[in-house]
């Protein structure tokens, strides 16, 4: 069985690692990792790579950035013909980037003709055929449509003939929304595969001692998503809360490509840069970036991936957002939203001790991408 796990931005790469790793191990199939060159820097791709032990993907799209249309339907074009040529049997998408939708929608509509034997005539057929689509963390809802990952979610779940989950609340909003029980499995979180897979060397790490830091001294930042840092009034207040709360807790930022770019143009950057306490940084790949969030004392951030792991950890995150598709975390996870107006009250909060009840979702165990493949086995075993 030819397996596509398609691969296109950071959050992406943590995604596929562990079930192609898993896969690989399998006799019956042969994964195959198509890029689609959403992300293209070498710290947003290559080094994340080189982190999870992926090999070079098999085929790279070098689709690169655009607007969400021109980014979208590239991808399609590019990888129509990818599917035309190369005749996959399952396409895994994994979370809610451009390219997730993309893909899901060039194989749902794609047919080839491929020759097929008919044991009763002792002839071969030619039939009509298109690989299955399987969405990996499906189901998740912040009933958000102004977010363009929420669109993307929605639309690639309802093209999606398998949908792999991550919680009980993901199956509900997928039936809630018609998909039929049948078609959905829960598998849990398959990050924390990545995490648990490289635990012992992000644990060798110590990224803190770069900034002169000690553990459990310092908050770790993340800031990538257009509300927050398109618009320069929300981008400013933002950043002036930052380097205020700097002078109570040191903070690490790395900064996203689509942050930088803002924050240079609005002349942000060299402010962030002079104040005492606050350490602007390149993007980093996820070794490094993960020891820096296993010892932090609280991050602040509006990813979601950084949502989960910190739940995972026991470690308190803030979410610069007004929802969140990971109520989970929330609900039972150390996570809390926030937004520029209340962020300092909280971080005092967390400073002073004020503590976020926290216990690991059922399934969040590094067991996920083996419940992935036997899930695989089961659905497409011949009837
Ligand atoms: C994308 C995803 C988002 C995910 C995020 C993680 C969508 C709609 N958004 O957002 O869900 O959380 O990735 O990072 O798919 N750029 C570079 N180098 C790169 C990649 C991007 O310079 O390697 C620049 C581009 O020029 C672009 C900007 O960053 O201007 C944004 O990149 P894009 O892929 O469009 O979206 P992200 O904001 O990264």
């Amino acid at each position: 069985m030819l397996i596509h796990l398609i691969a296109a931005a950071r959050p992406n790469f943590m995604k596929i690692a562990p079930l192609f790793h898993a896969l690989k191990k399998e006799d019956w199939t042969t994964p195959v990792i198509v890029h689609t060159g959403q992300h293209y820097d070498l710290n947003m791709s290559d080094a994340f790579f080189e982190d999870l032990g992926l090999p070079e993907p098999d085929l790279h799209l070098g689709v690169g950035s655009g607007t969400h249309a021109e980014q979208t339907g590239q991808v399609m074009i590019a990888y129509e013909k990818v599917l035309l040529e190369k005749k996959p049997d399952l396409v895994i998408v994994v979370g809610d980037v451009n390219s997730t939708v993309a893909c899901a929608l060039a194989t749902s509509k794609i047919a080839y003709l491929c020759s097929t034997q008919n044991p009763e005539l002792r002839t071969q057929n030619l039939q009509r055929r298109r690989p299955l689509v399987a969405h990996l963390e499906a189901g998740l809802r912040s009933f958000d449509r102004t977010m363009p990952e929420e669109i993307n979610r929605l639309l690639t779940d309802a093209l999606a003939d398998i949908l792999w989950t991550p919680s009980r609340d993901a199956d509900e909003n997928l039936m809630r929304e018609g998909v039929s029980p049948k078609k959905i499995h829960r598998v849990g979180n398959i990050m924390i595969d990545s995490l648990e897979m490289l635990r012992e060397r992000i644990k060798d790490q110590a990224a803190y001692n770069d900034f002169g830091l000690e553990p459990g001294d310092y908050g770790v930042i993340t800031l990538h998503r257009p509300s927050n840092v398109d618009d320069q009034e929300v981008l400013k207040q933002i950043c002036h809360t930052f380097m205020r709360m700097s002078r109570k807790i040191p903070l690490i930022f790395p900064i996203h490509p689509r942050t930088r770019k803002n924050l240079e143009q609005n002349r942000l950057l060299s402010s962030l840069k002079r104040s005492p306490g606050l350490h602007p940084v390149e993007p980093l790949n996820y070794m490094r970036f993960m020891n820096l969030i296993f010892n932090c004392r609280l991050a602040i951030t509006d990813s979601g991936g950084i949502q989960e792991e910190t739940t995972y950890l026991g470690i308190p995150c803030l979410t610069m957002r007004p929802n969140t598709e990971r109520p989970i975390t929330i609900r039972q996870g150390t996570n809390q939203l926030c937004n520029p107006e209340n962020l300092e009250a909280k971080v005092e909060g967390i400073l002073s001790g004020e503590i976020t009840q926290s216990a690991i979702p059922e399934l969040w165990d590094g067991k996920t991408a083996t419940r992935v493949v036997k899930s695989i086995r089961k659905l497409t075993a011949p009837q």
